[in-house]
């Protein structure tokens, strides 16, 4: 089979089923070890045939509704490549905007000791250990988490300590930055994207019943773990930006909320 034929048969299956056309795509070039134009400029050659069963096997797999980069093992974040799978959160393009907002933070600070509370993948704290000079750590409640977190820090070739903790519970030391992506859709909400709610890990998504338990947690415990001029930089819903900084303001006397890309509230800095 040639690729023009795959991708004819593939991307009108993956429209008409309202899944994205891009992730066919992305299945097919990176399967075949290319990129976007690479797969174009071989859009008439035949797939080689070791490849042409995993790459069938795989895009039928996503059109089935299974998360493109669960099966491809990885995406990629801030320019990074990071392993994952359904015990982990797969990084958001959303959360690039937290990363940036923490480096512009951090440059405050003479090597800030950071600590990222609910990491995932790790990817917030590799992408900043990627590009601060300080002290970068880690926590999560999931341990299958941290495993993947660690295996991404090697892989991207930075030290960062990880440590279970269910929210600041074991956190012995104090820190320069907190930052957080924490779980936060609404326990009952309606319309979570049913890819999302099949596959990603529940306890990386629902944050109580109005999505914001883990903020009031953190917030609540926040000052006896900074340091002095120390901040909090959190990811927050698009739509919750006041209810946060209300719950903010009763700990912190700075609030700033900082858009995202699609001009969404997405950032919020406290301090
Ligand atoms: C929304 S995901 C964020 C993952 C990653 N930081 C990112 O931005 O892609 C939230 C993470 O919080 C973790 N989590 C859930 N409850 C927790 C708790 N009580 N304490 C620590 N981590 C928790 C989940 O395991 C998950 O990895």
């Amino acid at each position: 089979m040639r690729y023009c034929e795959l991708l004819n048969k593939y991307l009108p299956l993956a429209k008409n089923a309202n899944l994205e056309e891009e992730a066919v795509k992305l299945i097919v070039a990176e399967l075949s070890n290319m990129n976007n134009t690479e797969l174009y400029l071989h859009y008439n050659d035949i797939i080689p045939a070791r490849l042409e069963e995993k790459i069938t096997s795989s895009v039928e797999k996503y059109l089935t509704g299974y998360p493109a980069q669960y099966i491809l093992g990885y995406t990629y974040f801030y320019g990074l490549k990071l392993k994952v799978n359904e015990d982990v959160l797969i990084p958001r393009f959303d959360t690039e905007v937290v990363v940036e907002a923490t480096i512009n933070l951090a440059k405050n600070y003479h090597n800030p000791k950071v600590l990222d509370i609910c990491t995932g993948s790790g990817a917030i704290a590799i992408a900043l250990a990627k590009n601060i000079v300080g002290d970068i750590e880690g926590l999560d409640i999931s341990n299958k988490a941290l495993s993947i977190a660690k295996i991404n820090a090697k892989d991207n070739d930075v030290k960062i300590r990880f440590f279970e903790s269910d929210l600041l519970r074991n956190v012995k030391e104090k820190y320069d930055i907190l930052v957080s992506n924490p779980p936060y859709i609404e326990n009952n909400a309606r319309g979570v994207d049913k890819m999302v709610l099949d596959h990603e890990p529940h306890l990386a998504l629902f944050g109580g019943d109005d999505g914001l338990d883990f903020y009031r947690a953190i917030l609540k415990d926040a000052q006896k773990f900074l340091k002095p001029g120390g901040s909090i930089v959190f990811e927050i819903p698009y739509d919750k930006a006041n209810d946060i900084k209300f719950i903010a303001l009763t700990y912190f006397k700075n609030v700033q909320v900082q858009k995202d890309l699609s001009g969404n509230d997405r950032v919020m800095i406290i301090s």
